[in-house]
């Protein structure tokens, strides 16, 4: 298990239903950010957002570790998943809809880039061809890597919309830890 605060009574054995692993930066006091290792389906919401099949979030929320921001009140959810030893994957990223544009998407990012530095080399993110999302990530440090055609049309039982745009093929893009 992941160090986390002193007083988490996760340090005597007791495992909480959640794990509290920062709070209070510098500028942003309220800010926590939380792993949560129960009942994550109550995340649902948030990560349909991002995934909007639920038996697709099905597939990876189980086995992986899902976080989530508080500023105040929750503000944003992430989860990521081992893919091999050298490489774990983010699988989903959600803010609220009215709390998107103030940093709370790349401040989870960063973290969880801290939080894996140790035991991964590289993290993938798969996503649709949206310009907005690949230009978020690579503004957060993903570099374009590959191409999975037809990931979309494969894998949900509807087409998948983004706006106006239909995703087809996922695109994987990487970053060094
Ligand atoms: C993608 C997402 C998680 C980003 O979270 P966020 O809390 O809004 O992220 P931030 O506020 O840290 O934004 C970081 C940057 O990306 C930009 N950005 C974020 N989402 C954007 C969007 N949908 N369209 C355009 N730009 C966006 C922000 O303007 C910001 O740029 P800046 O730092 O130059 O101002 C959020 O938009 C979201 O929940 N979208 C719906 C779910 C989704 O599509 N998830 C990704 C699935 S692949």
């Amino acid at each position: 298990m992941k160090p986390c605060c002193a007083a988490c009574p996760a340090e005597s054995g007791k495992i909480p239903p959640t794990i509290l692993l920062l709070y209070g930066d510098l500028t942003r006091d309220m800010v926590k950010i939380k792993k949560i290792i129960e009942n994550k389906k109550q995340f649902l919401d948030l990560l349909l957002l991002a995934d909007e099949q639920e038996n697709m979030i099905d597939k990876y929320l189980p086995d992986g570790d899902l976080f989530a921001l508080y500023d105040g009140d929750l503000k944003s959810v992430c989860v990521v998943v081992p893919i091999n030893s050298e490489t774990c994957e983010l699988k989903n990223i959600a803010t609220y809809e009215k709390y998107q544009g103030n940093g709370y998407g790349r401040a989870l990012i960063n973290f969880i880039f801290d939080f894996y530095r140790n035991d991964y080399k590289t993290m993938l993110v798969g996503t649709g061809e949206t310009p907005a999302i690949l230009s978020f990530y690579e503004s957060c440090g993903f570099e374009k890597s590959y191409r999975v055609k037809n990931f979309f049309t494969y894998n949900y039982d509807h087409p998948i919309f983004e706006g106006d745009i239909q995703l087809v093929d996922m695109i994987y893009l990487k970053k060094g830890l």
